[in-house]
């Protein structure tokens, strides 16, 4: 298994079209890598890949249906402007991206909401979805056996097939509505890579220890390469497509610095480092690159609470009056990536399905983790007998 150390910063655009400022969006983007990264790092998993604006699509769109708490943490999370219409033309500019007319590059972005036909909508909020170009659908959600497959089908259509079995019968149990958010990307390099140069070549980590091998690709090509002393990391752009509309950015730490304070880097500085370094007519660089691939599926509920957003996971505290009449939750949020990067260019697509839930009123416990307890005797708290409880494979 080839260790990937490099941090992709995705897919950027090189030039913002119709002027709309993303640095909010931007923002939220690099703090949600960061606290992925940290989150699946965790669990030993050292690839990973995620679209934060699908994310943010979504979320944004929930947003406008959200009050009080949950809305609050929704605007600041996802760096929201303060008026729904500024939200609104920010949202449109965005999805006005994804219909790029470049002949040698495909970006499709497609979204939809499947709702229980019990459950009754606010018009305002249908037509939200509308203005986002959200298709909306009723569904027996009860039947989860063809709801998945029904999303499945979907997802595989919007990605092209790169992404199949993204959701199980049981991931859907107890949902009143779902919203799935798709996004396919295939371009070529505007300078691809020889696949008669690719060679074998060892990778390391950033202790400089060889964690395995690569398909090293190799080109000497015009391309922005820059040291980063802020961020602490060499960044390279290659650029896609004759126009060089979009770019992928390659970051690689300098010697010793850990990927981890690289993401906080990005995190927390301004974003000049996306810029500074672009020259109109950048020198041909010698330049070894590894084919890779990614397919990976993140659970972006923990990342999400990371960067502030808690209320609205919450089924006693979520407030979305906005959306229906029954109170609603949000009780998942997963996404799926599948992302390759070949000597021609890149394929990457995603799929982003969130799980509404009723929302849970009154006071609720689960005991189902290990657990405490203790007999007492009321009148005085006398403990008669006390234990733990953990292990439920024995009797
Ligand atoms: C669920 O839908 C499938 C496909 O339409 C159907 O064959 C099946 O009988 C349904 N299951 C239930 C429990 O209604």
């Amino acid at each position: 298994m080839w260790k990937i150390a490099l941090t992709l910063a995705a897919v950027v655009t090189s030039a913002p079209l119709d002027n709309a400022d993303y640095s909010s969006i931007n923002t939220f983007a690099l703090r949600l890598l960061d606290h992925t990264y940290a989150f699946q790092e965790a669990f030993g998993v050292k690839n990973i890949a995620i679209s934060p604006l699908s994310i943010w699509s979504v979320f944004s769109l929930l947003a406008e249906g959200s009050s009080g708490d949950t809305f609050m943490e929704l605007l600041n999370a996802l760096q929201l402007p303060n008026d729904l219409a500024a939200t609104q033309t920010l949202h449109l500019a965005a999805r006005g991206i994804f219909k790029s007319t470049s002949r040698d590059l495909i970006l499709k972005g497609q979204s939809v909401m499947l709702s229980d036909c019990s459950l009754e909508i606010h018009p305002e909020f249908c037509e939200l979805a509308n203005l986002y170009s959200t298709d909306i659908y009723t569904v027996d959600p009860r039947n989860t056996t063809k709801l998945a497959a029904d999303i499945n089908y979907w997802i595989c259509l919007a990605t092209e097939g790169r992404i199949l079995n993204s959701v199980k019968p049981q991931d859907l149990e107890n949902l009143r509505m779902v919203l799935v958010d798709a996004l396919y990307f295939k371009a070529n390099w505007k300078y691809p890579f020889d696949p008669t140069q690719t060679k074998e070549e060892a990778f390391y980590n950033s202790q400089g220890q060889v964690v395995g091998s690569v398909n090293m690709m190799y080109h000497k090509a015009p391309h922005n390469l820059a040291d980063s002393p802020r961020i602490g990391a060499q960044v390279l752009e290659m650029t896609y497509g004759k126009d060089e509309e979009f770019s992928m950015l390659i970051l690689v730490p300098f010697d010793g610095m850990p990927i981890k304070k690289l993401l906080n880097n990005l995190a927390t500085q301004p974003m000049d480092w996306l810029e500074d370094f672009r020259l109109d007519d950048p020198p041909k660089v010698d330049c070894y690159v590894p084919r890779f691939k990614i397919s990976s599926q993140s659970d972006m509920v923990t990342p999400l609470k990371y960067t502030g957003i808690h209320s609205i996971f919450d089924g006693q505290k979520a407030e979305l009056p906005g959306v229906s009449t029954s109170p609603l939750f949000v009780s998942s949020a997963i996404q799926n990536v599948d992302l390759e990067v070949t000597e021609e260019g890149t394929v990457a697509a995603v799929a982003t399905v969130v799980g509404l839930e009723d929302r849970i009123l009154g006071p609720r416990i689960e005991v189902n983790k290990e657990f405490v307890f203790l007999i007492v005797d009321r009148r005085t708290n006398l403990i008669v007998f006390s234990g733990v409880y953990g292990d439920p494979t024995t009797v």
